[in-house]
């Protein structure tokens, strides 16, 4: 294993009972405190990704704008934001989604994406999958091809991989 990986591990607060009792929240603020660690995490993703022909980096509001930026800009790959319901201003095509703790919903403008794009979708976190999920969708009825997905942290027991159809999701650390 990469030695940067158990400063990201180490630097995930675990708050328990937030937002609910019950969910064990990981908190990545903690993070980003530090540049360093901050940097390693973007680092790990940029050495996976550079050169191997991704166009479009797409980060999934709010805690997915923190780590996409940064990748997409190392890799030279454009970026889109997948916002929540009714803040993107054109139109949009949207996928609602069963979240850990109740539904919501992702929105992408269109026009963002053109067939043929090969599309990374970095998002901070899979618990269910359910948020991945949706994303995908977007990118995908857009016309774009979803070569993986990439996540600082898994809760491998919600099995949210399992809701990827088979989709390869790149993660740094496990959580329990
Ligand atoms: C959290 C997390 C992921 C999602 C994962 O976001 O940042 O995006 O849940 O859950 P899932 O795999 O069960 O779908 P949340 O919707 O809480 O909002 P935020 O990122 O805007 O804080
Ligand atoms: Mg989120």
């Amino acid at each position: 294993q990469d030695p940067r990986i158990e400063g990201i591990a180490a630097s995930i607060r675990v708050v328990p009972d937030f937002p609910k009792k019950g969910i064990m929240f990981q908190d990545i603020t903690t993070l980003l405190l530090d540049p360093k660690t901050f940097k390693n995490t973007v680092d790990l993703f940029v050495e996976r990704y550079l050169g191997k022909d991704i166009s479009v980096v797409a980060g999934i509001e709010a805690r997915g704008f923190i780590f996409g930026p940064p990748i997409a800009l190392a890799i030279g790959a454009k970026f889109i934001p997948l916002r929540k319901p009714r803040k993107l201003p054109g139109e949009v095509i949207s996928e609602k989604y069963v979240l850990e703790y109740g539904t919501d919903c992702l929105e992408m403008h269109v026009g963002a994406v053109q067939p043929g794009d090969h599309a990374l979708v970095v998002d901070d976190l899979i618990a269910t999958g359910g948020t991945l999920c949706a994303a995908m969708n977007l990118l995908e009825r857009a016309g774009a091809e979803v070569v993986e997905c990439a996540c600082v942290i898994e809760l491998p027991e919600l099995k949210g991989r399992e809701k990827l159809n088979g989709k390869p999701l790149y993660i740094l650390v496990e959580s329990r």
